[in-house]
């Protein structure tokens, strides 16, 4: 049975994805880049600087970009970002986490965020979530951000649990890449097209239960 499990945030416990999506589109516009949907799923699960890196390569402009302009155009995201989530709450929490947050809980099996957003703590605060994760690790402390393993080897070295034993849940093609070669087992939210059909999926949310994970770890 599995002991552990390692969870994104954005786009698995809340819809803060779209929010980032929006504030890039918002960003990127200004500079004259054109991002979508498609582009977008390249940027999930990506570290704020590594995403701006990948839109000033995509507008071709990455080499007229100062190092201090770089750092203020990632501080003019975030801050439109951080605006955008402040009045998210328990309400916008995605349908069955809570739910399955209890399970784990009931089941004694330790629960961590393996997310690469620095705004997570501040999140899992405003959702009222705290009180249910054993660990939050800090994807400033990782040397490499996803698709690298780091943040959820470091996530299941700050539960205890061998990272074999855990399950990662992501919403990412970057963060299911990352739990593969972590080791641990990945659910995938979302599209196979995005996510890939070699491992277990589930199209929203509701269907992220207890009984599905032991399904999961049953099946591997
Ligand atoms: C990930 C998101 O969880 O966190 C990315 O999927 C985001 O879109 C990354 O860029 C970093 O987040 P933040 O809040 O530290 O800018
Ligand atoms: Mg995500």
């Amino acid at each position: 049975m599995f002991k552990g499990v390692l969870f994104d945030l954005d786009g698995v416990i809340t819809d803060t994805a779209e929010y980032h999506y929006k504030a890039w589109k918002k960003l990127a516009n200004d500079l004259d880049i054109s991002i979508d949907r498609t582009f977008n799923e390249s940027l999930k699960g990506v570290s704020r600087e590594d995403s701006l890196r990948l839109i000033l390569e995509h507008g071709g402009i990455s080499d007229q970009i100062s190092d201090q302009k770089f750092a203020e155009l990632a501080k003019e995201k975030n801050d439109n970002y951080v605006l955008m989530i402040q009045d998210i709450s328990e309400k916008d929490v995605f349908p069955g986490i809570l739910q399955l947050l209890k399970d784990l809980k009931a089941h004694n099996i330790k629960i961590a965020l393996a997310s690469a957003s620095k705004n997570g703590p501040m999140l899992l605060e405003k959702m009222n979530l705290n009180q249910y994760f054993d660990a939050i690790a800090d994807p400033s402390e990782v040397a490499a951000g996803k698709p690298a393993p780091d943040i959820f080897i470091a996530a299941a070295d700050a539960i205890h649990v061998p990272i074999a034993e855990c399950i990662g849940i992501e919403d990412s093609q970057a963060g299911i890449t990352s739990i593969k070669a972590s080791g641990a087992s990945p659910v995938g939210v979302g599209k196979a097209s995005d996510l890939g059909d070699d491992i277990a999926l589930v199209s929203d949310t509701s269907h992220i239960t207890f009984s599905y994970l032991e399904k999961v770890w049953a099946g591997k």
